[in-house]
């Protein structure tokens, strides 16, 4: 049986009043369960702000969308993985396609912050995607499985098994465009092999949550969860909206 990941990704809305409004609201909806996990990533400025409007309700665990690749300094504007964890996340997204495309992350600051990540108790949510440049020119999986390794270059002992990763091919954020179930698990189940090879371990690799993100919807999140090798999705427009996020996650 399957236990989905539903991650949300607000990116850059709700500040910490409406962060509040909808904890209020999404919460007299959403029942809790326990055959699922769901994480509300906020921006760093709602952080605190969500850990307590969720109170009591530990079913729902909170992230910091960025961390810092340097514990701590003279970085103005930056959040450190010591400080989000602090302020009660509990996971971190690291090399989202926005931060990799527009704020020119590369991949050896995706493998610090991986690390910085398990140093300081956080789970790293690992994003990797192909743009649709790379899919036309047939190296969307070539490109993915660098991401992946590049990202975990710095991780030692037990740590690659403690990883969540996202497979976000870039053409499908905020586009309307979703990738088919059939192409998601394609590229899934190319994910699980490089995990294996890389853990050793098949059954350590399984259990690596792979989630697909890009214009998931209350409307189709089923037909991709039903899908072999989707463990969960990230899902950002869809996620700032108390209804939607509600219809997605009791799915
Ligand atoms: P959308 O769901 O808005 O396409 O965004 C996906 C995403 O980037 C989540 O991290």
């Amino acid at each position: 049986m399957k236990q989905p990941v539903f991650v949300a990704n607000w990116k850059m809305n709700h500040g910490p009043s409406e962060a509040e409004k909808f904890v209020s609201r999404f919460l007299s909806k959403y029942k809790a369960h326990t055959d699922r996990t769901v994480v509300i990533v906020p921006p760093a400025a709602s952080l605190s702000t969500v850990v307590s409007a969720l109170g009591r309700r530990k079913d729902i665990m909170v992230g910091v969308q960025n961390i810092h690749t340097e514990a701590k300094g003279a970085f103005t504007g930056e959040t450190s993985a010591e400080m989000a964890r602090d302020a009660g996340a509990k996971l971190a997204l690291v090399g989202h396609s926005e931060r990799r495309h527009v704020f020119g992350e590369t991949d050896e600051a995706t493998a610090i912050k991986c690390a910085r990540a398990f140093e300081n108790g956080l789970t790293p949510l690992l994003c990797v995607g192909e743009t649709i440049q790379q899919r036309d020119r047939g190296e969307a999986e070539s490109v993915v499985l660098r991401q992946l390794r590049a990202g975990m270059a710095n991780l030692k002992d037990s740590q690659p098994r403690g990883i969540v990763v996202a497979y976000e091919p870039v053409w499908a954020i905020g586009t309307g465009r979703t990738a088919t179930p059939a192409d998601a698990d394609a590229m899934h189940e190319a994910i699980r092999a490089e995990l294996t090879k890389m853990i050793g371990v098949k059954k350590d690799a399984t259990k690596i949550p792979i989630l697909y993100g890009g214009s998931v919807t209350a409307e189709n999140v089923r037909s991709l969860l039903e899908v072999g090798h989707v463990d969960g999705v990230l899902v950002g427009g869809a996620s700032i909206d108390p209804n939607k996020w509600n219809a997605i996650c009791s799915t």
